[in-house]
This record gives structure tokens, sequence and C-alpha cells, in this order.
């Protein structure tokens, strides 16, 4: 097969056939395609975009192009979750013990930060102890024996996305919907779960900026899953700002032990509980509900399904009885890290330098860039700019003020979080950079944008 013919007929928009797709992505995976013509082909891509039935069949060849998860040791319905990527989203450390202690078997594999971008295995790392390297046997164990498990991803679980991704990174071809979502969905598909949640960000500080974009992409991706025979639904939310009040790692994970011990900013609780909820739904738990008064209303007022407005109720009870905590300090301690670190936190890295901002006039907090925040956490050292680079884990912001808020002139803003100065100041004048005031009074963004079930 010609692989220029291949990238021709992608530059000029015509859909390819299935051993076209395939040619390319087996080539570039195993080495006989170049980067320059893989980066050519992305760049077509990315400029005419891809038929529906291409999108499909390249998940699927890339899912196919290392190990796929066999998790049937594991009993009952595996749900996973997938967040599209954000700022200050320490979701998973809240969602996964919840439906676990739901009765929802968590067999999660994760990702570091990379960029802007905060990973839960990072964030998990933070914990004194923890331990996210662990082998198949141990992992499919650990999750039967107290329902949870938390992994970085294997070697050998997609590599063809692990090249096209790094590709991506440095040829300007990561805005694409049908790189996204093959990149995306392949991962799922291989780490084995029957059921899939997504929370598709939208806004500034994610890669779709508009709702008709992440209604496409959260569309695209479901219809995939439950073409490859998983219950698979999704979550739009907002990016627009960061969630919640901490970026960093530590800072975090802070933040999701105050949620799981009931309190934490509004945003993360409502999040968190939306998105277990759909995990504790497809997870079989919350089947056939009565209909009640209160999950009648639910239901309209997130335009959901009664099965879904009970799994949030579930979720609810999970966090204000304290099993969620529970669940969560068993799961510590089960991948090795110290438990205590909930009724401590400074058992975790503290940082040595801090730095707070105050307003230098009153008004009202109209716009708190997640992009503008993410990069500021980044350079306060929380974050890497290459792979190998190390992290501090103990680095990161701390916002007092979001969208909304009324602020008075010397009222805390937010504090920076550093090892060294120039790092502190860094972080300090860009998320400053990354805030903007009226005079007006504004409303703050709806959370949950749409629900695809
Ligand atoms: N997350 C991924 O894993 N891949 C993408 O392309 C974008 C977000």
């Amino acid at each position: 097969m010609n692989v220029v013919d291949i990238i021709t007929k992608q530059k000029n928009g015509e859909t390819l056939a299935k051993e076209e797709v395939a040619c390319m992505i087996e080539g570039f995976t195993d080495g006989s395609i170049p980067d320059y013509q893989m980066s050519a082909f992305l760049m077509a891509v990315v400029l005419k975009g891809m038929s529906r039935e291409n999108i499909i069949y390249m998940t699927e060849v890339m899912r196919d192009s290392g190990d796929v998860m066999d998790l049937s040791g594991i009993n009952g319905i595996k749900v996973d979750k997938h967040s599209t990527g954000g700022v200050g989203d320490k979701t998973t450390l809240i969602v996964a013990p919840v439906a676990a202690a739901a009765g929802v078997p968590i067999a999660k594999m994760s990702g570091r930060g990379l960029g802007f971008t905060g990973g839960t295995v990072d964030k998990l790392e933070s914990i004194p102890g923890f331990r996210t390297a662990m082998g198949k046997e141990e992992f499919i164990g650990a999750v039967n024996d107290i329902g949870i498990a938390v992994i970085g991803q294997t070697g050998n679980l997609v590599p063809a996305d692990k090249k096209i991704y790094a590709l991506r990174d440095v040829t300007g071809t990561t805005e694409s919907l049908a790189l996204i979502t093959s990149s995306i969905m392949s991962k799922k598909l291989a780490a084995g779960s029957d059921a899939i949640v997504l929370d598709v960000k939208c806004g500034r500080g994610a890669f779709m900026k508009t709702l008709p974009e992440a209604e496409e992409l959260a569309r695209l991706m479901t219809d995939i899953g439950k073409a490859a025979g998983r219950n698979t639904m999704a979550i739009i939310s907002d990016m627009n700002q960061p969630l919640g009040r901490a970026a960093g790692n530590a800072p975090e994970v802070q933040e999701a032990i105050d949620v799981l011990k009931g309190g934490g900013p509004e945003d993360v609780r409502k999040l968190s509980v939306t998105l277990a909820g759909a995990m504790i739904a497809a997870g079989g738990i919350a089947d056939e509900p009565e209909q009640t008064d209160m999950r009648k209303q639910t239901a309209r007022d997130e335009g959901c399904s009664q099965k879904f407005a009970k799994g949030m109720e579930i979720a609810e009870e999970m966090l204000t009885g304290g099993k969620a905590l529970a669940k969560f300090r068993e799961f510590v301690k089960a991948q090795g890290g110290d438990p205590e670190i909930t009724d401590d936190y400074s058992l975790m890295k503290q940082p040595s330098h801090r730095l707070e901002i105050r307003a230098e006039q009153r008004g009202y907090v109209e716009g708190v860039d997640a992009l503008g925040i993410g990069l500021a956490v980044q350079h306060t050292g929380a974050g890497r700019e290459r792979k190998e680079d190390p992290i501090d884990m103990s680095a990161g912001i701390v916002l007092n003020k979001k969208i909304g808020d009324r602020v008075e002139k010397g009222e805390l803003l937010f504090t920076v979080y550093a090892d060294d100065e120039i790092r502190l100041e860094k972080g300090a004048e860009e998320a400053k950079a990354a805030f903007r005031f009226g005079e007006n009074i504004v409303a703050a963004p709806d959370l949950i944008k749409a629900v695809i079930e």
C-alpha cells in the first residue's frame, strides 16, 4: 500500500478504506512509517476531519495495537470513568471510592499530568507510600478484596496512542475530533471495563471550547462505546474556570478528602455526585427505582433518567454517611499509602514558600481563565513540561475567589505554594493575569451543561 497515496486521499477529504486506516496506524506503531509521513497524515485529519466510519475503525485498530485487559476475573459490572482533561479536576479521587462504597467494582487505569492538565496518578503519589504500579494479578485481587484499585497505565496498553499522542503534542495536531475520540476511546476499550462514564469538559480550559463541539465529541464517544458493547454515557461539564479551589497534586488530594468528609467546594461536590451517580446507575446498583417526587424532580432538573437520579441519591448517601471516606482510607492502605492523611494533611509534603495575592480594587470576578491558572500551577513546579521532568507534590494554587464572587479591595484572591521563590513569583504573576474583574454582578457559569445517557 502506498503511504503517500493514503496521505493524499486524506488531504482531499476522502473516506479511506479500512486497510488504509490500518496501514497508517500499524505502520507508524511498528516504526515502518516515519514521523514525517505520520505528521502529514495527522495534519490532514485535523484540517479535513474524518468520516464516522473511519474514526470508529481507527479506534478499533488503535485498541488492538497492544494488550487488551481482561477483567472477567472481577465479579460484577466494572465501571470506568474518564475526563477529557481540565484544571483542578480531582473527581476521580472522590467518585472512585463513592461508587466502590456503593458496590460498583472499580478497576481503573489513570494517567499522569502533562502540560497544564493534572493526572490522577501524580495526585495519588502525593500520598506518602502510595503505589500506582501493580501486576495484573495484584490489581484484580485488590478489586475483588476491597472493590477498588487505581493504577498507572500498563506498559503495552494502546502503544499506538502513546506514539501518536507524543507526535500530536509537538506537531500542533492535538485539537481534532477524530484524533481525540480515537485516543480516548481506544484506551477505554482496552482497559476492559463493562461500562464507561465520560466527563467531557467544555470551555476555555478544555479541548472543546463550545457546547456544540463538546456535544459532538460526547455523542461520538458514546456511540463508539456502545458499538463496542459497553454501556457508555457522558456528562458535559464546565471548564471555563478551574474546578473547585485547589489545583496542584497534594492540594487537590486535600480538597478531595474535604469532599469525602462531607464538605469541600460546592462545584466539586456536585460534579462528583453527578459522575458517581452515573457510575452507580451504570453498575446496575440503581435498577428499577421507585418513582418518588424528589427523584422525578431531580430527573427533570438534570435532564436524566430516574435510574440516574437514584444513582445520585446513593452517591449523596455514601458521602454524608462516611462510607466513601472509609472506602478511600481502605483503598489508600491497600496500595501502600498512609490512611492517616485523612486526619492530618501535614503528613503530605508541605511547601517551603507561600504567597498570598490580594485584590487591588473592589468589584466582581468576571473570569478566572482555567488555561491561565493551569499554566501558572504548572510553573509553580506542580506540572511537567516534558514527560521525564520531576514534579513538586506540594506546589500549586488555592483560589479564594471564583466567577461571580464579589471582591473588596485587599481581600484574598488566591494563595500560591512552591518550593522556590522564582517559581512562586512566576506562578503568582500568571495566576493574577488569569483573573478578570468588572463592576457589575456576574452569574457563575452552569456546571453541568448536558447529560447524554
Ligand atoms: N485525552 C486523551 O487521552 N487523548 C486526547 O487526545 C485528548 C485527551
